[in-house]
């Protein structure tokens, strides 16, 4: 158990702690001696809910001494919210509870504004609320956002100071909306926050409705691939434990009063080394055949179907991670066979039950 990152003993809430990121930090929260964990969660079904039960488990397996209390309950529910503030009083808020992905806004408009803006606002509340218990008050909230935010951004990589005015779905609308709710409420209530956005985050027990494991279903199953705009559109994929490791480090790394009033800052958390669709499936289908999870005979071309862009998609995300690195003296640096092979390996075992 580690003794030294700074948050021992802190009673840390999770927002979203069955979903993929959330579920992967209570994980690795608990390695931290003395971290009570309070984590609430949904289970919504917008993909498998066994796999969010899956997640859930892993961490109460893990949890042999009781610190980790899970409250299945929907953040955009105000009195949901402020009671579970009032019953744990975290000192640590991180919120990644959210309606994710591009393209089910299309059809699902509400279920963003439910949780991504209402959810927010709620946590932002509770969080306003806590500061006039004194004590009590959360000496930290940080928060999820998104590549997604910057668009169709022309420049390249991209920087926390560039233009994020021009959202290409709404889901990124929304997380645009996150930052500049909180940014109201860290400069009005001194509220000290810490936005993140993420760039295509992957690995064991990730998100079904991304690409790279939507690609491993169909793959497994003997089925082709359709990779859009061509098997061009390049990413910034960024291996889940890099994103671990700099939510921690940024965890005790609380926003001092800025110049205009404000408690506030925001980080790129990405892997600054965009790869294109067509090289990412190329090494996938390779580690996936090295964990049996496929045929050794397969070959791509077989297998893919080049198509068009589609709605709402960006051509690149690509991260500028120096400010993350001169802050946190960490980046992420796990290299993308190595975090394919690693998925390769849990998916298997998943798999098998
Ligand atoms: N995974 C990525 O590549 C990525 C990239 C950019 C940003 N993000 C952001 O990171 C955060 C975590 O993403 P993830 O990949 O773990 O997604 P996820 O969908 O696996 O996890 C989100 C969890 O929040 C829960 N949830 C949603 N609405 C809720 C509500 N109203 N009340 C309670 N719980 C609710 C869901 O049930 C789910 O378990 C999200 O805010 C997402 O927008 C993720």
């Amino acid at each position: 158990m580690s003794n030294n990152t700074g948050f021992e003993n802190k009673t840390i809430l999770v927002t979203g702690c069955a979903g993929f990121v959330g579920g992967s930090l209570a994980l690795r929260l608990l390695d931290t001696a003395g971290v009570k964990i309070v984590g609430i969660d949904n289970v919504n079904d917008y993909y498998e809910t066994s796999l969010k039960e899956y997640r859930l488990e892993r961490i109460r397996t893990k949890d042999t001494d009781g610190r980790f209390t899970f409250i299945r309950g929907d953040i955009a529910d105000k009195k949901t919210v402020l009671d579970m503030f009032d019953k744990h009083r975290p000192d640590v808020v991180i919120h990644l509870a959210a309606q994710a992905g591009v393209r089910y806004s299309i059809d699902n408009p509400d279920a963003y504004i439910q949780s991504n803006i209402i959810g927010t606002f709620n946590i932002l509340e509770a969080c306003r609320f806590s500061m006039d218990k004194g004590e009590d008050a959360v000496e930290h909230l940080l928060f999820a956002s998104s590549s997604s935010v910057y668009g169709d951004n022309e420049k390249i990589p991209y920087s926390e100071s560039d233009n994020t005015d021009r959202p290409v779905s709404l889901y990124a609308a929304t997380k645009k909306a996150d930052e500049a709710l909180a940014y109201s409420y860290a400069k009005l209530y001194k509220i000290p926050m810490t936005g993140m956005r993420f760039f295509t985050v992957y690995g064991p027990a990730g998100r079904p409705d991304m690409a790279y494991y939507k690609f491993t279903k169909k793959l497994a199953a003997g089925e082709k691939i359709e990779l859009y705009n061509k098997g061009e559109n390049k990413r910034d994929f960024t291996y889940v434990d890099d994103v671990l490791e700099s939510i921690e480090k940024l965890i005790t790394l609380v926003p001092p009063v800025g110049i205009q009033g404000e408690r506030y800052r925001i980080y790129n958390i990405g892997n600054n080394s965009p790869v294109d669709t067509k090289t990412f499936v190329a090494i996938l289908m390779e580690e996936l055949k090295s964990a049996g999870v496929i045929d050794e005979g397969l070959k791509f071309e077989d297998l893919t179907k080049l198509v068009d862009a589609a709605p709402g998609d960006v051509l690149m995300t690509y991260a500028d991670i120096e400010k993350l690195y001169k802050d946190t003296g960490t980046r992420p640096h796990t290299e993308l066979r190595e975090g394919l092979a690693r998925f390769a390996k849990w998916y298997k075992e998943y798999t098998a039950g």
